[in-house]
């Protein structure tokens, strides 16, 4: 029973975290008028980027907490293709790169809040919102191949 309610919230928290990323992600694709999306993004970004730390490091958490508690550590040795090892070794590699990406993107976020971005500023928040997006679209396929090998 515990490990299904952390498994909910795991899921509940990885909704979220990719649900937010890939409405901000289009909302900067689609909301081309320059003014509205300084507007927008000076609103919401604050408490998007807040909320989304919060939901990220629940994803952390409860993931760590079925990490052990189903003993994955134990087997991670066994390395090959199409294992358990695999699927989650991957999916521990891709959580590393999402979570230095989201400190860059936040970095910068907070440091430019409500001022013009340098060209360098601005190359580095684009590439590591680009790379959140594309690398939690890659996440979910390996996260159930983890939960299809265990
Ligand atoms: C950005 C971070 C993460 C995302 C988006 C994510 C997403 C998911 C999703 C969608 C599932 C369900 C897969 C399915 O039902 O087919 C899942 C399951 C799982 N995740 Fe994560 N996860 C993240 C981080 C982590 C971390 C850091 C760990 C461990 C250290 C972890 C361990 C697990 C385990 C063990 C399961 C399977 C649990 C079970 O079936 O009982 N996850 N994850």
């Amino acid at each position: 029973m515990t490990l299904e309610i952390v498994l909910y919230i795991h899921l509940l928290a990885a909704t979220v975290w990719i649900g937010g990323s890939i409405f901000l992600f289009t909302l900067g694709i689609f909301l081309r008028d320059k003014e509205a999306q300084e507007r927008v993004y000076y609103y919401i970004g604050p408490l998007y980027g807040y909320m989304e730390s919060v939901w990220l490091t629940i994803l952390i958490g409860t993931g760590l907490w079925m990490f052990y508690h189903l003993a994955i550590d134990n087997v991670l040795a066994h390395w090959t293709p199409e294992s358990l090892a695999y699927a989650m070794t991957i999916k521990l590699i891709l959580v590393a790169l999402i979570t230095i990406f989201t400190i860059v993107h936040m970095y910068i976020a907070l440091k430019t809040h409500g001022r013009e971005r340098t060209k360098m500023e601005k190359l580095l928040s684009r590439s590591s919102s680009m790379a959140i997006f594309l690398l939690n679209l890659i996440i979910i396929w390996f996260a159930m191949q983890v939960r299809g090998a265990l």
